[in-house]
């Protein structure tokens, strides 16, 4: 046994020491950036051996401690660390590719936008960007918030009779898994069952800790490995069971689309509303597959549903641990809209100011996305006279500049006066990241803050909120959780 250990590890030396020849200019390019320090062979590895609660706290450790680019090493892999928002503007622009670990995210959601190497996705972006900045001006899009936020309420007021603190994040879940079926796919038909619900957020919370482990620690990378985990944590099915319902919904979709063609049904006839129906309509998506197809939509799904509801539940916690801050959002919402229980339409949405900053400060401490990889083929130089060089990893930081104490003084309390519009003048504009920012930034980001907007005064203006959470804290796979789910108690507004 202890001969086969020697000679294991000194296969791996020697591969290391091979590589750090071949890759001399790199690793000396690397060293020279500030890092924690690196053992032989491994690199910095052993630090992300242990929960993904700890992979946080230890992430944002190394981003408190050392300097900006910081340099990390998984095993031979070169990362650097980008947490000043200088650098994130620069990186953002110029370094396109994702890297190769997003590969194991399209086990979960296709290889999409998100996913696509950069040849497949600029060809894509062209097509999808325009819908995006189409469909968001439908007055559409609004009735279907406003009416899935009424829906909620009803739905809370059963939680109500309780008196007790509950859960609010199955309830939040349901509401935007029912939003986006019907804005990505023009699926109306509500999902109510929920133990049918439950099994889906399940499944899906299950495959995003999966697909996060998998990207974050390297050794479960080999699919032989990554099988046998699987296995052995009873795991097997959950990307399929994740996808199944997406791709039931699709199938239907493709059935009533293949129907209206042969049926010649007129443009007027057809209901052009979901990003789906304008996608398949579009003359330019005509080269499309199904796959193609089916791997935009999946990634839509994962890129709104979950990402929406955790900010919104995240503001609802904060809100309900922050009452002053909840009697100002209060005051303003009664200020527009009186004493009515109108919808909301957008002129109402720009009024909301403080909402707004309650909104933003959210995403800065919780950002949803934590971080965003992309991979440099070329020496790309960066703010004071550094260069990162060829062939490293960069992860953009969104979490690291969110929580760096130059820009947001105390950066773990939620604080929405950080978004006094003097504040916000005052810092770098990448100070604020939650969406990224350049070629490839969130394509939806105008959709999830009308649609969080709409949700959270719907709820705001018929409930008071409390907790007897004092504190939050915080779990990560590909997103931000919280590791105590989202404890809130309602209670009737006159
Ligand atoms: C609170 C909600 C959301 C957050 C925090 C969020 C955040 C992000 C982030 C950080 C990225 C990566 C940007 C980069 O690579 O620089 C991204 C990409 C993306 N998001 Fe969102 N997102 C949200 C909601 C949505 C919604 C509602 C949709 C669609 C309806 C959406 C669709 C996408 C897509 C398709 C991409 C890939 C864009 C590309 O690479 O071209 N997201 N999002």
């Amino acid at each position: 046994m202890i001969n086969f250990i020697i000679v294991l590890v000194a296969t791996a030396l020697c591969f290391i020491l091979k590589y750090q020849w071949q890759n001399r200019r790199l690793v000396k390019m690397m060293n020279a950036f500030d890092g924690p320090p690196a053992l032989p062979v491994v690199g910095n590895a052993l630090t992300f051996v242990c929960s993904t609660k700890e992979i946080l706290r230890r992430g944002l450790s190394i981003m408190a401690q050392y300097k900006n680019p910081i340099r990390i090493w998984l095993f031979h892999i070169p990362y650097v660390a980008i947490t000043d928002p200088e650098d994130f503007q620069i990186v953002s622009m110029k370094a396109l590719e994702k890297d190769d670990g997003y590969r194991f995210l399209a086990d979960l959601i296709g290889d999409g936008l998100i996913t696509a190497k950069v040849s497949k996705w600029k060809k894509n972006r062209k097509i999808i960007a325009p819908i995006f900045s189409r469909i968001i001006l439908y007055h559409h899009y609004l009735d279907i918030f406003n009416k899935q936020s009424l829906k909620l309420v009803e739905t809370l007021e059963q939680e109500i009779s309780h008196g007790k603190q509950f859960d609010a994040w199955l309830y939040i879940f349901k509401t935007f898994f029912n939003i986006i079926s019907e804005t990505a796919m023009g699926y109306s038909k509500d999902f109510d069952n929920m133990e049918t619900l439950a099994k889906l957020k399940d499944s899906t919370t299950k495959a995003s800790l999966l697909a996060g482990q998998r990207f974050y620690q390297p050794w479960l990378q080999p699919s032989i490995i990554f099988k046998i985990y699987t296995f052995m944590k009873g795991w097997s099915n959950v990307f399929e069971e994740s996808k199944a319902v997406p791709l039931k919904i699709l199938k239907l979709k493709r059935e009533k689309f293949l129907e209206e063609k042969s049926n010649n049904v007129t443009k007027e006839e057809k209901s052009y509303n979901s990003f789906i129906d304008i996608l398949m309509n579009t003359h330019e998506a005509k080269h499309f597959t199904d796959e193609d197809v089916a791997d935009e939509v999946l990634t839509i799904m994962f890129a709104a549903t979950e990402t929406s509801a955790l900010i919104t539940s995240f503001a609802l916690l904060m809100l309900a641990m922050h009452p002053q801050i909840q009697e100002k959002v209060y005051e303003e919402l009664r200020e527009t809209f009186e004493n009515s229980d109108r919808p909301m339409t957008t002129d109402e949405i720009n009024k909301l100011t403080f909402l707004d900053q309650c909104i933003k400060e959210t995403l800065r401490l919780f950002a949803a996305v934590p971080v965003v990889i992309r991979h440099t083929y070329e020496d790309l130089p960066i703010s004071n006279g550094r260069v990162i060089p060829a062939g490293a990893n960069i992860i953009l930081a969104i979490f690291g500049v969110h929580q760096n104490e130059n820009l947001y003084p105390n950066p773990k309390v939620w604080n929405p006066y950080n978004f006094d519009a003097d504040k916000v003048a005052a810092r770098h504009p990448c100070a604020f990241v939650p969406f990224g920012v350049g070629p490839r930034m969130c394509i939806g980001y105008k959709q999830s803050m009308v649609a969080i907007t709409t949700l959270l005064a719907t709820v705001l203006r018929k409930f008071k909120l409390s907790t007897d959470e004092t504190e939050y804290e915080l779990d990560v796979d590909f997103l931000i959780r919280s590791a105590r789910g989202f404890n809130i108690r309602l209670e009737h507004r006159n």
